[in-house]
């Protein structure tokens, strides 16, 4: 049985140890199957700074994250020694908010090959590995030997997805995935997603977008100054007017119709499934 485990236990994070403003405040969370989870908040609130705890990127000030993934435990707090680092990250896949911190190689295919090549030392595998992921990425054979500083921004994220996907993580953390995309690639990288889910991840998605959360999350956590203010259900998280005027988050388009109509149920999260239920009914 594969194992997955991720528990923040008490983590409190400070970005400049001498202020007393803490970034993260007491942060209890628990990760354990393969699921779709939203991590939602206003600026500021502290969403990148949660997920960066993930990997290492970020280790807690105080508390404690453990991670137990296919039966090998790393445990991140202030003790850490980075000496196994590389594998949490072959295990916990991270792409950035912006993907420019994220490319930094001559072209597009020695980027993608970077991850698995530091995993397996081995070219060969590496450069199949990446063809794939690319190729999952709808990123064409014409990019591999462009520059990825030269790519327009979609592109660019893109090309960082495929980055992460190369290596196969169990964990893969999308860090506002779909800002500056249009419709079209929005719902590409969230069919994505759901493919990721499928395949047995735990997809970790950070976004504003509240329409796209209630369609495609199985959890939704959203932050307030540091704090989960919730924890629970996309079902339950949007009906709860001061959450969501404390986050600055919208109530889901589709959830403002069903209760305008009197639809209570709770399968009903996307305009098809809404037409099919009008259709019928
Ligand atoms: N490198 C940094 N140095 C100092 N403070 C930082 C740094 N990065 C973030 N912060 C502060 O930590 C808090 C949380 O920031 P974080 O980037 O986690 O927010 P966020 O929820 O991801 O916001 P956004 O939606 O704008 O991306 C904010 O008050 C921010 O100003
Ligand atoms: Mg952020």
């Amino acid at each position: 049985m594969i194992t997955l485990e991720i528990k923040f236990n008490q983590v409190s994070f400070k970005y400049n140890k001498k202020k007393e403003d803490y970034a993260l405040k007491k942060i209890n969370l628990l990760f354990n199957k393969s699921e779709i989870v939203f991590v939602m908040g206003s600026t500021g609130s502290g969403k990148s700074t949660l997920v960066q705890h993930l990997n290492g990127l970020l280790i807690a000030t105080s508390g404690q994250v453990s991670i137990e993934i296919d039966n090998q435990k790393f445990i991140l707090d202030k003790f850490y020694k980075e000496k196994n680092i590389n594998k949490l990250r072959e295990n916990v896949g991270f792409v950035f908010q912006f993907p420019e911190y994220q490319l930094f190689e001559t072209n597009v295919l020695k980027d993608v090959m970077f991850g698995p090549y530091n995993f397996f030392k081995d070219e060969k595998k590496a450069k199949e590995l990446a063809i794939k992921a690319l190729k999952e990425m709808g990123v064409g054979e014409e990019y591999y030997d462009r520059s990825p500083f030269e790519l327009s921004g979609g592109e660019k994220r893109k090309v960082a997805i495929a980055g992460v996907l190369a290596s196969n993580p169990r964990v893969v953390i999308l860090d506002e995935p779909t800002s500056s995309l249009d419709p079209i690639a929005t719902r590409d990288i969230m069919g994505l997603v759901k493919r990721l889910k499928e395949e047995g991840k735990l997809v970790i998605v950070i976004s504003h977008d509240t329409d796209l959360c209630y369609e495609y999350a199985d959890r939704v956590i959203i932050l307030n100054k540091g704090e989960i203010i919730k924890d629970c259900s996309v079902c339950e998280a949007f009906e709860d007017y001061r959450v969501l005027k404390d986050s600055c988050l919208e109530q889901p388009f589709i959830l403002k119709v069903k209760n305008k109509i009197g639809i209570k149920d709770e399968k009903i999260k996307s305009i098809e499934s809404l037409k099919e239920v009008l259709k019928d009914g």
